[in-house]
């Protein structure tokens, strides 16, 4: 049997490009090569590396937004109701926490820091779901990039692990609202993948050489592994999943020692 997946038609919503090494830029590439239209919202500080990727897209639309903006919420999905009309697919790959509180201890986190990291990490998946789905008329699926810190202590990753627990529950919570409206919502778990945003996490290359030594493949994982994942929760081959956390980690997360 052969199998091809086709998404000639589609329209997805992705948030979460910075440069040409975000897991976001990978998936819509993937997406977009396999027929999807995509809708790409961008924070102002990554417009230089952002713009030059969109020529590489067939027939994107775009625009500037940040999670925490609802001015720039409301006009981004506004471009996309006035140029799409539909959507099939919304991809959440964003994340924030101050850098200080990537480091050192968990319980040192301020108040401050907790909120912004739930705020742009994991509160806006319900955002921009609950801004998407209108346009969801025929189902779709949505997805949201999360990390195994949620689940097990990962020195450094703090308050990022427990914001990413809070995705993770709101990506079952959502599932369920979604359900009878045929939107499927899955997160993915992937291993560390050298990007901007992993820059922040103190010892991260620790984390990689941990990988190699200790996942049963013996290696690290590739965005475009993570695309591909992607691709099938996009599909119809991934119909009867959701509320699930699929992880992409060269099988670390099942190692016990
Ligand atoms: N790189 C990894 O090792 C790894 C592993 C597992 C999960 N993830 C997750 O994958 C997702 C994508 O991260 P990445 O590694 O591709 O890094 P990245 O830095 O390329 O992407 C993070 C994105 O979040 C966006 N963002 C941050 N704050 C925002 C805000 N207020 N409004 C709108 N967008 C905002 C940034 O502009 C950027 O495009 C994140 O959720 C991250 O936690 C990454």
């Amino acid at each position: 049997m052969t199998v091809t997946i086709d998404l000639k038609g589609k329209k997805a919503i992705v948030f979460g490009i910075a440069n040409d090494k975000s897991i976001a830029w990978h998936i819509a590439k993937r997406l977009n090569d396999a027929g999807c239209r995509i809708a790409a919202a961008y924070q102002e500080r990554v417009e230089p590396l952002f713009l030059p990727l969109m020529k590489e897209m067939d027939d994107p639309i775009y625009e500037k937004c940040d999670v925490v903006s609802d001015e720039l919420l409301d006009s981004f999905f506004k471009k996309v109701k006035d140029e799409f009309g539909e959507v099939d697919f919304l991809i959440h790959s964003i994340a924030f926490a101050k850098k200080e509180h990537l480091q050192g201890d968990y319980m040192n986190v301020d108040r401050r820091g907790y909120q912004v990291a739930h705020e742009v990490s994991s509160y806006s998946l319900a955002e921009l779901s609950r801004r998407a789905v209108p346009m969801m008329k025929n189902g779709g699926s949505i997805i949201a990039m999360t990390y195994l810190g949620s689940e097990k202590v990962t020195p450094g990753y703090n308050i990022m692990g427990v914001a990413k627990a809070a995705l993770e529950s709101s990506v079952r919570y959502i599932a369920s609202d979604l359900g009878p409206k045929k939107i499927r919502v899955n997160a993915i778990s992937a291993g560390p993948i050298a990007t901007l945003a992993a820059s922040g996490i103190k010892d991260f290359a620790d984390m990689l050489l941990n990988y190699v030594a200790k996942a049963p493949l013996k290696r690290n994982i590739t965005a475009d592994e993570v695309a591909d994942c992607a691709l099938f929760l996009c599909s119809d081959l991934s119909k009867a999943i959701t509320g699930q956390v699929v992880y992409v980690d060269a099988g670390y997360s099942i190692m016990g020692v």
